[in-house]
């Protein structure tokens, strides 16, 4: 795909639903009593992965659009799966289920595309493990395919070295099957809390001490309503997009701003962008706010540390305003990089270098010096990682000539309509 957007990019969109908020939202709702009713979902590839697991697992999910009406079955309600429950591209999928599925009356078998083949699943496939889970994979138990038959669960206290989401989500959702017994999760660093928020919305009562989270096993889900804001993971790109394309504002609205989520912003700060958080009356427990973005100068800053899972999918993106700012920025602690959906340490540094960009790989992250022009007439690859060609869509605003983009259908894991805002936006 031949990509070159004008520079200047102006005008107001609305980013499509929350990927990590969506995935979960069907989740719980179908472990839940009753109906839940889902608005603004998100109706990318991996959001779609999970309800098609849960439909082969017995629940009734109607779509129309971005609402999604989940018929739950309760946690003791879903049926075995006559088929092999299809992840995708998806590791919340993956991993999160994996906790549910621990702890059902029967057999399930999981597996996903070549990218999740790759991702690690013994973060979770260990503890789950240590929970009573009859869990079997490639590698030990860590690569899918894995097959899984459900067994009692116990509750245990578990300190994570990673600051995952995802592992956290996995042990608590595996924790509500251990009847009355706690778990508890520990993490590094706080990673994102939307499970525990949205399990309280459902009813579950979650404790909350610093960075341990715990759950009391046997309580029942009761099914509600999410309204689901817009992707800050996915603004991330426009935001970036408005600071670094010369002549751009651009008006993001009702974009989440989960503060376990909103490192993008103290990035923005720190290398000294010119914007606007605007907050709207939110109809949820997950804060929302228009953002607004002008172009500016930026300089080199230090992303490391506790920033890190805050941040931790913008890191493409910041990578490429970095290449547009003065000096040096020094990006560290980020070797989680190298399990996404795919090492985005290697295909970061790889595609920026083939546009001119003066940036090299760490071991736990990058080091970027701007403040470079980037040349167009380059192949480039997404490497069937969605954040990743998203990045080079964006850099194509910045090239004098296009830019040849292999493999930019991947961007419909999280933001189908992208290269229609980001036109929308364009002049060219
Ligand atoms: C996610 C958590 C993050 C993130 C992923 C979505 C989630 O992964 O990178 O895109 O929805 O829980 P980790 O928490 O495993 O780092």
């Amino acid at each position: 795909m031949k990509l070159h957007f004008t520079s200047g990019l102006q005008g107001e969109i609305r980013v499509p639903g929350d990927k990590s908020i969506s995935h979960r939202a069907v989740m719980f709702g179908s472990i839940a009593e009753g109906q839940t009713v889902v608005s603004n979902f998100l109706n990318g590839a991996d959001c779609l992965s999970t309800i098609s697991c849960f439909q082969k697992m017995g629940v009734d999910i109607a779509i129309n659009g971005t609402d999604v009406e989940v018929n739950g079955k309760g946690i003791g309600g879903l049926k075995e799966p006559e088929e092999v429950l299809d992840v995708g591209n998806s590791g919340t999928t993956a991993r999160l289920i994996l906790g549910i599925l621990s702890g059902t009356a029967f057999h399930s078998c999981l597996a996903g595309d070549e990218s999740i083949a790759k991702r690690p699943m013994k973060r979770v496939t260990d503890p789950l493990r240590e929970m009573g889970a009859a869990i079997d994979g490639r590698g030990g138990g860590n690569y899918t395919p894995v097959s899984v038959r459900g067994s009692r669960m116990r509750g245990i206290d578990f300190t994570s070295h990673v600051a995952s989401a995802q592992v956290k989500s996995a042990i608590l959702l595996a924790g509500l099957h251990a009847e009355n017994e706690w778990t508890s999760v520990t993490e590094p660093h706080k990673s994102r809390d939307h499970t525990e928020r949205m399990l309280k919305s459902f009813g579950a009562e979650v404790k909350e001490e610093g960075l341990k989270v715990s759950i009391k096993g046997g309580q029942r889900l009761k099914g509600t309503t999410v309204a689901v804001p817009g992707d800050i993971s996915s603004a991330a790109f426009f935001l970036a997009a408005g600071a670094i394309i010369p002549g751009s504002r651009i008006l993001l609205r009702n974009t989440g701003i989960n503060p376990t989520r909103d490192g993008i912003l103290d990035v923005l700060e720190k290398m000294g962008a010119s914007f606007r958080i605007l907050p709207v009356e939110s109809a949820s427990y997950e804060p929302a706010a228009d953002l607004e973005i002008e172009t500016s100068s930026l300089k080199g800053t230090v992303i490391s540390g506790e920033l890190i899972p805050k941040l931790i999918d913008e890191i493409p993106i910041i990578a490429l305003m970095a290449t547009q700012a003065e000096g040096e920025t020094i990006i560290k602690d980020a070797e989680e990089l190298k399990v996404k959906e795919t090492n985005r340490i290697d295909t970061v540094v790889h595609e920026l270098k083939k546009l001119g960009a003066d940036i090299r790989a760490t071991e736990d992250g990058m080091v970027i010096t701007g403040k470079k022009p980037l040349k167009g007439g380059a192949a480039v690859s997404s490497h069937g990682d969605h954040r990743i060609g998203m990045m080079l869509a964006i850099a194509s605003c910045l090239t004098e000539s296009p830019i040849d983009l292999d493999r930019p259908e991947a961007i419909n894991v999280s933001y189908p309509h992208f290269f229609e805002d980001l036109q929308r936006l364009s002049s060219r």
